[in-house]
């Protein structure tokens, strides 16, 4: 079945965190605009994400951000009588995320759905960091394996069809974005940590220490990161002489060895068409290198979002709402916000 999606321009929303964000996006990869609105200064000297701070702020927010995301699509918020509004559908993310936060988004997408009298679409997180890939290559080709990782989720994924996954692997523990925030504090860089730990590597020895790779060799696609914290943490206290910068590259090494040598196992059992990353760790710039590397290497296809789609935003919400809506149809009012969704698997 088949849904009529009309011009196909959909209102995306995102709060399930600390990004306030909207976007406008047509049919799925057309992207008019992308607002993102980052509370990062917020929570900076809380050394993390405040929940209710985050709720708040997106209260404050919401709806400078969605009026912005029209502006800068050069469509109008305002429909004037009898005419149709400039979006056909509404979204937001309904979960995983801090339920706060994520109320703030719903209740706003179904409140613009419902005076704009047009669909509500509610979308998974996870599943919309899936399509980050598209909107920078809208010619990619299914099956592929995606790596997502994240602050919540490090999911190795067979992205068989639209809105058909499996997935191949997961962490038994911290995910990846979680094993760089909490050796970024440690190392006392500050929050969030996936980036100092990006920049600050730029000067270290990544061969200085040679930290251990979880779960490498044990034949599955899962993996585990709080036993490398751990590492990191007992080596740094044994050698408090160690160059910092020395250690966060040893220590980025190491994770992205892991990470893409599990990937590339995973879509060479499943025969992929190609390989994309997600998720905000997407934004790691040894991880990227290293990632069109292996593709080079391995003859296939690599899609790479751009920086701004690793992280969160809106327009992979709107993407991703788009073909939901396609398959699936609008979604009812009566939608609420799913903290511990996981990603619809086939
Ligand atoms: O996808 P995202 O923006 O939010 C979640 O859905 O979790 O991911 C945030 C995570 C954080 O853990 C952050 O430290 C990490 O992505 N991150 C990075 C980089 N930029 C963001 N990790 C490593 N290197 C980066 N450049
Ligand atoms: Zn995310």
């Amino acid at each position: 079945m088949s849904f009529d999606t009309g011009r196909g321009r959909v209102l995306g929303i995102e709060t399930s965190c600390d990004e306030t964000a909207a976007a406008i996006v047509q049919s799925g990869t057309s992207v008019l605009s992308s607002v993102v609105s980052s509370q990062v200064d917020l929570h900076a000297r809380y050394g993390g994400v405040v929940p209710e701070i985050a709720s708040r702020a997106h209260v404050d927010l919401i709806v400078p951000v969605v009026a912005q995301a029209f502006v800068e699509a050069g469509l109008s918020d305002r429909p004037v009588e009898g005419a149709s509004c400039d979006v056909d559908a509404v979204a937001a993310t309904y979960g995983p995320g801090l339920v706060g936060a994520l109320l703030v988004g719903v209740s706003a997408g179904k409140a613009l759905a419902l005076a704009w009298d047009v669909p509500f679409i509610a979308v998974n997180h996870l599943e919309a960091h899936l399509y980050a890939a598209l909107l920078d290559e809208p010619e990619l080709e299914l099956p592929v394996i995606v790596l997502l990782v994240s602050g919540g989720h490090t999911l190795i994924v067979h992205m068989e069809d639209h809105g058909r996954y499996r997935v191949l692997g997961s962490t038994i523990d911290d995910a990846a974005g979680e094993a760089f925030d909490k050796v970024a504090r440690f190392l006392g860089l500050g929050y969030p940590g996936g980036p100092a730990i990006d920049r600050i590597s730029v000067g270290g020895d990544p061969t200085a220490v040679r930290f251990p790779r979880p779960m490498l060799g044990d034949g599955t696609f899962d993996f585990s990161f709080s036993g490398l914290k751990t590492a990191v943490v007992n080596y740094v206290r044994k050698h408090p002489e160690v160059s910092t910068p020395d250690v966060a590259a040893s220590f980025q090494e190491a994770v992205v060895d892991v990470l893409l040598t599990k990937t590339r196992a995973a879509a060479k059992a499943v025969g992929a068409r190609g390989l994309c990353l997600g998720g905000g760790v997407a934004a790691n710039s040894l991880l990227r290198e290293r990632f069109l590397d292996a593709c080079l290497e391995d003859g296939m296809p690599g899609y790479l979002p751009s920086w701004a789609m690793c992280t969160d935003n809106a327009a992979m919400i709107a993407s991703a709402a788009w073909y939901r809506w396609r398959s699936d149809g609008p979604w009812p009012l009566d939608t609420g916000a799913l903290p511990n969704l996981g990603l619809p698997v086939a």
